[in-house]
Formats: structure tokens, sequence, C-alpha cells
């Protein structure tokens, strides 16, 4: 792969990516194993929109993750699978290993009757056999659509009936800290409105035997014992269907989005081994879930695509106490630790000494995903993990990418807090004002979009196409459209305001929110914060901050009055919170995100209302909003 060893060479890297994108990608993608070499790097038309990568191209994705790396690191370890319980044993499986047991779940799979694209829902806790399974689904060509095992029944359904799955494959239970999830019991319920599922595997995790329905469910220990290691890899096209994940919509039900092999494949290892600078063996570590794209790209495809080694783990940050994650980095002797600000935000509360008994002297990157990273949050993990030794890799992308877009290259480029710095090679940025022109020069703001294709951009929304032209090719045509607002600094550099949905217009300003909560979250009492407009009778919209701190405030008002003079020397007095409401807590989906909506209709006061709060996180934070709204 084109190494990128300074920031000259990133900047050589750009200019000929840029200048010639098919040259640039096909040098990348020659060095895959290929059962047949492409025809056409790129075939593109962004108004339809369409677009292929590799035209032609024949591989298989597994062979290229797995096979090929027998030959020089059979007995390297793949994956190292570090239990919930500290107290039971990690798993660490070598790349030959890997190879038998995705063969035989591919072999088990197909012993159901699972072919070439037939979509396999995967239902699984963060056990070695969900990357088995995905990685089984790819090496037959069947679709996997993995829903995270932290989701519904209601979800299920909507995504099982979506992608037409006619099997699923889950676990008995899956454990959460302290905690023992009932998965199977999730899927009973949800297959009592999935009429056309007619396989359930259950593999047997918590021990916890659930029913098992006749005809219907089948032990996953029994079935595997039933086929051998051998499963010749089905020969796929590059855009074949890989995978789809479903991710939420800003309305409606969740979209599909559908990855395809080749361009996925290329772009997740490219990214993988330039942003974070990947070296031969090292221990990587993501702390996402492979139930969303960061577990996908970047757990399995990516790192074992390069042959590296890289940690699933089952378990959560907070137990048995706050100090798990830095116990698995100094177990694993991690190298390069990736993870998101909600996580970094919640460590940061914990007392110091959670951090400081754990040798960390192994890290050398770091990473963020999933939201602007608050510049508080960024100098914590900075000092606190990094020792100020570990570059900050704050990678911006989406489910919709695939794969990283923005973000720095470790030891390449010069860090700036909160920044996600620059678009990696191939990746053309153009920030669009509200008239839908594209704003040249630096020192600007807008809405950020993407003007060329890169080979891991979803192709579509499975089974709505007119959905995936609307959602993302419509508000500037000819340009795919993130959603995200953004700022290019005088050097050119990138900063994610965040969702354009979350920008509040005060006064006539625009104002990020995302950009208003980090400022909040400099004052030293505050933990977490979350912004939202409500109407105002003189400014248009005013800000209404919900803000947790690491202790009950005494004296609310003295606190509201700092709050408010942080803001205004950070942003300026216009960015000042009209109301501040403290709360123990913040409404966040299982994944994390804070849920805005109801946030929004409480700053309005409308809460009769709120919608679904079942999949909050803890719904019982609501209520306790509701009384306090001001
Ligand atoms: O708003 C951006 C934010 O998360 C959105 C994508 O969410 P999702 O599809 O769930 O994927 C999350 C993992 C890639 C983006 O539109 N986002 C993600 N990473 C960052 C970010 N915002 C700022 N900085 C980031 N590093």
């Amino acid at each position: 792969m084109s190494l990128i060893q300074t920031f000259n060479d990133y900047q050589q890297q750009y200019k000929h990516s840029i200048e010639h994108p098919e040259e640039f990608w096909a040098s990348i993608a020659e060095q895959f194993q290929w059962r047949k070499k492409w025809n056409k790097v790129l075939e593109w038309d962004f108004y339809k929109p369409e677009v292929k990568w590799f035209t032609g191209g024949k591989l298989n994705v597994t062979e290229n993750c797995i096979d090929r790396h027998l030959s020089t690191r059979a007995n390297q370890t793949a994956i190292i699978w570090e239990p919930n319980n500290p107290k039971n044993e990690a798993r660490k499986i070598s790349y030959q290993e890997l190879h038998r047991e995705v063969c035989r779940t591919a072999n088990m799979l197909k012993a159901q009757g699972v072919k070439k694209g037939d979509r396999v829902c995967i239902y699984l806790p963060m056990i070695p056999e969900l990357a088995f399974t995905v990685l089984a689904c790819a090496r037959i060509g069947a679709v996997h659509s993995v829903v995270f095992a932290g989701f519904s029944a209601k979800s299920l359904i909507d995504r099982i009936t979506d992608a037409g799955c006619e099997i699923v494959v889950t676990a008995d239970g899956g454990y959460r800290g302290e905690k023992t999830i009932n998965l199977k019991g999730i899927i009973d319920e949800a297959l009592e409105k999935c009429p056309n599922v007619s396989r359930v595997i259950v593999f047997e995790h918590t021990k916890t035997n659930p029913p098992m329905k006749a005809g219907r469910d089948l032990p996953w220990k029994e079935e595997i014992e039933k086929v051998n290691a051998e499963c010749a890899a089905e020969e796929m096209d590059a855009e074949d269907m890989l995978f789809i994940l479903y991710t939420s919509g800003s309305t409606g039900k969740p979209k599909g989005m559908v990855h395809t092999c080749g361009g996925y494949m290329v772009y997740t290892a490219y990214t993988f081994k330039t942003a974070f600078q990947y070296k031969e063996g090292q221990v990587y570590w993501c702390t996402a879930d492979v139930g969303w794209i960061t577990g996908h790209s970047y757990i399995i495809y990516g790192p074992l695509s390069v042959g590296a080694t890289t940690v699933m783990f089952e378990g959560v940050p907070s137990w048995p106490d706050w100090g798990r994650f830095w116990q698995v980095i100094e177990r694993h002797r991690v190298n390069i630790f990736y993870t998101a600000p909600t996580a970094i935000r919640s460590l940061q509360q914990a007392p110091s000494h959670f951090v400081e008994k754990h040798d960390l002297s192994s890290l050398k990157v770091l990473g963020s995903v999933g939201e602007p990273i608050n510049e508080e949050a960024w100098h914590w993990y900075d000092k606190n993990i990094g020792k100020g030794k570990c570059p900050i890799i704050d990678t911006w992308w989406q489910t919709e990418t695939g794969g990283f877009m923005i973000t720095p290259i470790a030891n390449v480029t010069p860090l700036k807090p909160a920044h996600a710095t620059l678009p990696l090679p191939g990746i053309q940025p153009a920030i669009m004002n509200e008239g839908g022109l594209e704003i040249q020069g630096n020192n600007v703001e807008g809405r950020l979009t993407i003007k060329f294709p890169w080979p891991s951009m979803a192709r579509t929304i499975y089974g709505d196409h007119q959905r995936f032209k609307e959602t993302y090719f419509s508000s500037f045509p000819g340009k795919y459209f993130t959603g995200d607002g953004c700022k290019r600094d005088q050097d050119g550099y990138y900063r994610i305001t965040g969702r354009v949905d979350d920008i509040i217009i005060v006064s006539g300003h625009n104002l990020g929110t995302a950009e208003i909560e980090s400022a909040i979250d400099e004052h030293t009492s505050v933990c977490e914060t979350a912004v939202v407009g409500f109407p105002h009778d003189i400014k248009g919209q005013g800000i209404y901050a919900f803000v947790t701190c690491y202790d009950q405030p005494t004296d609310v008002e003295k606190l509201r009055a700092e709050i408010k003079e942080t803001v205004s020397k950070i942003i300026g007095p216009i960015a000042k919170p009209d109301k501040i409401q403290f709360v123990s807590g913040l409404p966040k989906t299982r994944s994390g995100k804070i849920m805005r909506r109801i946030l929004r209709k409480v700053a309005e006061g409308d809460t009769s209302n709120l919608g679904d709060t079942s999949t909050l996180l803890d719904p019982a934070v609501v209520d306790e909003i509701k009384a306090g709204a001001l």
C-alpha cells in the first residue's frame, strides 16, 4: 500500500488522487487478491445516482481478509476476544483458526440452504461467533444484515422485514456488565411478526437454555458438528452486495444502507492502514460494537484485510469498575485504541486512580469517532490516556461513507483539538451555502458535501433507490450531501459542527449545537451537555442547554452565570445559552447518541407527546427532565 510517512507525502498523494483518481485507486486495488481484474475502475453519475467501482472485477472479500494471510501469518492472532467478565480468559484466534471457523460457519449456513444473494440477519452479542458469521456470509456471497444486539423486537421486525431475511443467527443471550440480555427471547417476540423466517441458529453463550421452537430453531453447537472446515469462497462481482446495515433516518423507517464487495474492501483496508499508520504486529482495539458501521469497517473488514490483530470486547467501560478499558489495554498491550467521545466523557468523570493504576505505555495512537469531540474531552484523552505522546485520530465519517473521510493521519497530520483536520486521499469535500453554491477558500462555514465518488460509498438504500436519491443527492444536485455542517479554518482544516438539523439560527447567526456544547463542557464542573433550539420571540431561536455536572451544583444560579460567561468567552456573547437546565443524565440511545428529538420537545414546552422513548438506555431520565423543564 502506498505509504504516507510525512505531511509532504500526504500532500503529494492527495494531489495525485484528485488529479488521477482512477490511477490512484487502481494502484491500491492492485495490492489485493482478485480472481479476475476489473475492466473499468470507476463509472459514476451523481444525478442518477449510480456509482460502480472496479466493474468486471471478481473477488471474494474473505480470501483477502483470511486466506491470503495464511502463507505468511497463519499463526498470528487475528482476533483477541476479551470477555465481559475479566475473571474469564480471553480467547485468541489465529488466522488459521479464523479460516477454519469461518469455513465451518459458512458450511453450516449452506446446510440450511443459504445461497449467494440471500440476506442473513445476525443478532449476536460481541463474541467471536459474530465475526465468524459475518465473514461466513461474505464467504458464500450471502448478504449480512447485522442488527445491534441492544435493539428491541420492534427494530428487529423492521429490519428483518425490510431486508427479507429468512434466516437469523442469534445466541441465547449476551452479557453487558452485570446484566444478561435475553436475546433469544427478543428474537422469539420479533419473529411472531416475521412469518418468512424459517430458520434460527442459536449459539449457546449465557447457557440460559431458552425454549427452542421445533422445526425452526437449531442449536449452533449441533449444527456445526455436522459440517467440515472446507468451504471454497464464492466468486463475487466487485459490485455484488456485501452487506446491508441500517441507520436511522431523520424521519420514518430506518434506511438499509447497501455496501458492495470490491470498493468497500479496498477502501476500509487503505483507510485503516493509512489513518492509524498500522504497523505489522501491532494490537489494535476499537471499542465499538459490530452492530454499527464502525465495528463492520474497523473491527472486522479493515483490520483483517491488512492482516492486523484486532480486539473484540464484549463488556462495557464501567464494569466491574471504571478502569475496565485501561485494564484491557494493559492486559493485551494494545497499541492503537479507538473509541467514542461519549465514552471518553463518561470515563473522564471517574476518579483518576482508575486510569493511573494501569500501565498504558503500549499505546501509540488514539482514535475518536461518532460525534464531534469537544475540546475538553480531547485534552483529557490526550493527557491522561495518551500521556501527551499519542496522536488523536478524530475520524469523521458515516454509515453511508463506509470508511473514514476526513481524519488526521497518525504522526503525519499536525493536529488541532476537536478538528477532523483534512480529507484522506481521494476525498473531495465541498462546503456549500444555503443557496446551493460551493463556498471557495478558507475561513468559511456551511454544509458538507462530497463532490467525487470514493470506493466504499453506499450504493443505494436497500429496496428504495428513490429515497437514496432524495436523502443524499437532491439537496445539492451533483453532490453527495452528508447532512453535516462544517467549518474550514484559515489552514484549510475541517471542523465538523454537527448535523445541520442540529444547527440553531440565533438572531440570524448559525450556531452548531456541538460547538456550544463543547464550550459549555469547558467549564470544569460540567460533565456533558446537549443543546437544542427553542422558539424565541426576539432572536428567532434561543439556546436551551441540558447539562450534567460531576457533582450536584450547590449554587445553581452562580453556576449558570459562570457557564454563560465560559460560552461567551469561547464563542461569543451570541452563543450564551438562554436556559440552562441541570439534569442527572441525558436521554441516550443504546449506541450512546443523545436523542435530541426529546430534548427539543421539552425545550419547546411540548411534552405531551415525546414519541417512542423505548429505545433509550434509561427512559427514566425523561421524566426528570420533563419535571425540571424551564
Ligand atoms: O454527524 C456526524 C457524526 O456522526 C454521523 C454519522 O453517524 P453514523 O452513520 O452513526 O456513523 C458513526 C460512525 C462513523 C456524521 O454524519 N460523526 C461521526 N464521526 C464524527 C462525527 N462528527 C464529528 N466528528 C467525528 N469524528
